[in-house]
């Protein structure tokens, strides 16, 4: 029931909200469908109250076991939803780099880390193909709903790769497409499949840990 609802919210934000970018670009590994850039229209719709309800964001990151002091990337962070989570995490002696494509995002982000009072955050413009991060230097990028609607998802792999630590992890947290009572368009969510098919053919930083971190990510996303 919580499902549902989750599902007709992003279908409405899939139907209601001004997209940018291009829609109609496959992946050519697994031929997925890639989606539409959300556009600023869908910025007040990532910090619906409701949201923490559906998708129990703290939860999500709990599975991650986060330490204070880690460098952290939010990849197409949006409005911050994530990124002030993930900035009280880290504490004052880490950061989080909250990257977008979108200045206007990215705007609404910096007001809400400073309404936060949280001085740890480092806002980055990317491109399209790059995410514009520092080399070697993250113990952890996390995507939250954003993977599906990279239109250059190879090259931005490539470059996130480039700026992890050797044992550092790259999550992925998408709407589940094993779920057919998931009721958004399909371009809109991604089995645990494509993503490993997309992404492990260049992978160099193959783990358990990570491994298992997906699981549990499934595991309470088949829950909500
Ligand atoms: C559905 S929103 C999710 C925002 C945020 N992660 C959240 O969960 O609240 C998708 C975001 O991904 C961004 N995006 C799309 N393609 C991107 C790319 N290639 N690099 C960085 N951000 C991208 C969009 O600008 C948008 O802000």
């Amino acid at each position: 029931m919580e499902k549902s609802r989750i599902i007709v919210a992003l279908l409405a934000c899939a139907c209601v909200f001004p997209a940018v970018g291009r829609g109609e670009d496959v992946h050519p590994i697994t031929h997925r469908k890639i989606a539409q850039v959300m556009g600023p229209g869908g910025a007040d719709w990532l910090v619906r109250p409701e949201r923490e309800r559906e998708e129990h964001p703290d939860d999500a990151l709990d599975a991650l076991a986060i330490a204070p002091g880690s460098a952290v990337a939010d990849v197409g962070a949006g409005v911050g939803y994530f990124t002030w989570r993930l900035a009280e995490r880290v504490g004052p002696t880490g950061v989080v780099y909250g990257e977008d494509i979108q200045q206007s995002m990215l705007d609404q982000l910096k007001k809400n880390m400073q309404d936060r009072h949280l001085a740890n955050v480092r806002p980055v413009l990317g491109a399209i193909d790059d995410p514009k991060l520092p080399k070697a230097a993250l113990d952890l990028i996390v995507l939250v709903d954003v993977y599906h609607e990279f239109s250059e998802p190879e090259k931005m792999l490539e470059r996130m790769k480039e700026s992890l630590k050797p044992n550092g992890r790259l999550v992925f947290i998408e709407y589940r497409g094993e779920d057919p009572k998931v009721p958004i368009r399909p371009e809109h969510k991604m089995t645990v499949k494509q993503v490993r098919a997309e992404v492990e053919p260049g992978a160099r930083h193959k783990s358990e840990s990570r491994d298992q971190a997906a699981r549990e990510l499934a595991q309470k996303s088949s829950n909500l």
